[in-house]
C-alpha cells in the first residue's frame, strides 16, 4: 500500500505526544480538486494551542493551518491550477468574501479537518489561492494565517495609508507582517518589544520608533507622546486583555485597535469608560477571506515584500519548533519544511 507522511495529535495532547504517522496515500485527485505535495507550514499560536490541547481537537488530527506546496495532479475540469504550480492553503477555505462566516472554525486545517503537517493532500481548488510571484513555498507559507490577519488589521478593518501611525506589539509574526505592511503603505510605525536586541532588527525592517515594553511598562503613553499627543491610528493588538489598556491610551481619539492575539490573556476588565471618552473603535477579527488572500497577495507583489523567517524545522521537529516558539526565540515566523 502506497503511504503518505503526517504528524498527529494523540490524545491527551501536548507536545510529547505529537506522533510521526503514515496514513494511506489520498490518491488522484477527483472532480474540482488537485493533488499538493505539501513543501512547507508555518507555526501559530493557533496551530499551538491546538498541539498542546488549550483547543480540543479531535484525537489524531493532523495540525497546522498552514500549507503551501506543488501541484502534481489536478482532477477533471480543474481551471486556475496546473500540474507544477504552487499552491497556497486558507485558513478558512469557506469564506470567499464578504463578513466572517458564522460556521467559522469548523472547517479551518489543523482544528476541525485534518491540516498540513503532511506530505500530501487531495481538496478542492477553492482551498488554496497561487503564491506571491517569486516566492518558495517556504515563504508562502508564512502567510495564510499571520500575513494575512495583518493585512486585514490594516487594510480591510482599518484605513493605514500615507502618513498613518501604526503600533505593533512584539516581534512575533502578525506583527512583523503589520509593520511591513504598513511601511509599504507610507505609515509611520511604532513597534514594541520585550528585547533591545529584536528592537534594532525592527529598526532594521523601518520602524520608526522603539519602546521595549518591559521597561517602559506604560509604553502606551510613551506611544501617546511619541505621536506629539495624538495617539495612533491603529494598534495591532495581540496580546488581549494584559495589553488592551496600554492600547486604549496609545490610540487617538477615534482610533482603531485591532483586536487579535489573547498572548497576555483572554479577558480582563475594561477602562469602558477610556473606551467611550476617545470614541475607539475595538475591532476583534479572525483571519480572513479568501478573497482578501488574493488582495494581500497583490499587495505583497506590488510592494515587493518577503516575510521575515525566523528558523527552519523539518517536519519529524515540530514538536521542537513550538518549544522554541514558547521560548519566544523567534523574530518573524518559524518555519516547517516538509
Ligand atoms: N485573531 C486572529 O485571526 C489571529 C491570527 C494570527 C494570530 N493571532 C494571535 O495573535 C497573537 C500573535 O500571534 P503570532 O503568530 O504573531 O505569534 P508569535 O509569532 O508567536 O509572536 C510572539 C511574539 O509576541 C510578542 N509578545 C508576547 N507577549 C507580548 C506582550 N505581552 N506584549 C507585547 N508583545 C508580546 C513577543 O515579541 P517580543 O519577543 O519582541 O517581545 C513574542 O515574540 C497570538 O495570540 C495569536 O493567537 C490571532
Amino acid at each position: 500500500m502506497s503511504v503518505t507522511n503526517a504528524i498527529r495529535v494523540k490524545s491527551p495532547a501536548s507536545l510529547n505526544t505529537l506522533t510521526y504517522s503514515q496514513l494511506p496515500d489520498p490518491g488522484q485527485p477527483g472532480p474540482g480538486e488537485i493533488r499538493v505535495r505539501i513543501r512547507a507550514s508555518s507555526l501559530n499560536f493557533h496551530d499551538f494551542a491546538v498541539v498542546t490541547g488549550m483547543i480540543p481537537a479531535a484525537d489524531g488530527r493532523i495540525p497546522m493551518s498552514d500549507g503551501a506546496g506543488e501541484v502534481v495532479a489536478v482532477g477533471d475540469g480543474v481551471t486556475g491550477f496546473a500540474v507544477g504550480d504552487t499552491a497556497l492553503s486558507l485558513f478558512f477555505p469557506e469564506w470567499i468574501d464578504g463578513g466572517p462566516p458564522s460556521s467559522a472554525f469548523r472547517t479551518v486545517p489543523g482544528d476541525g479537518v485534518d491540516g498540513y503537517a503532511r506530505e500530501d493532500v487531495v481538496l478542492p481548488t477553492s482551498w488554496f489561492t497561487r503564491i506571491p510571484k517569486g516566492y518558495s513555498a517556504a515563504e508562502a507559507a508564512t502567510l495564510t494565517c499571520a500575513g494575512l490577519t495583518a493585512w486585514r488589521a490594516l487594510f480591510v478593518d482599518g484605513v493605514t495609508k500615507p502618513g498613518s501611525t501604526v503600533l505593533i506589539q512584539g516581534s512575533g509574526g502578525v506583527s512583523i507582517f503589520a509593520l511591513q505592511f504598513a511601511k509599504a503603505a507610507g505609515a509611520r510605525v511604532i513597534a514594541t518589544s520585550s528585547s533591545g536586541e529584536k528592537l534594532d532588527r525592527l529598526r532594521d525592517l523601518g520602524a520608526d520608533e522603539l519602546i521595549n515594553y518591559k521597561e517602559v511598562a506604560e509604553w502606551g503613553k510613551k506611544a501617546l507622546e511619541l505621536t506629539g499627543g495624538q495617539g495612533v491610528d491603529t494598534v495591532v493588538e495581540i496580546g488581549g486583555a494584559g495589553t488592551l489598556d496600554q492600547s486604549m491610551q496609545a490610540a487617538r481619539v477615534g482610533g482603531h485597535v485591532a483586536l487579535i492575539g489573547v498572548l497576555a490573556g483572554f479577558a480582563g476588565p475594561v477602562q469602558t469608560g477610556l473606551l467611550m471618552g476617545k470614541n475607539l473603535r475595538v475591532q476583534g477579527l479572525t483571519v480572513g477571506s479568501r478573497m482578501q488572500q488574493m488582495d494581500m497577495i497583490a499587495g505583497i507583489e506590488a510592494n515587493g515584500i518577503k516575510p521575515v523567517i525566523s528558523d527552519h524545522f523539518p517536519l519529524t521537529g515540530l514538536a521542537d519548533a513550538f518549544r522554541h516558539q514558547a521560548a519566544n526565540k523567534h523574530f518573524g515566523k518559524i518555519v516547517v519544511d516538509i
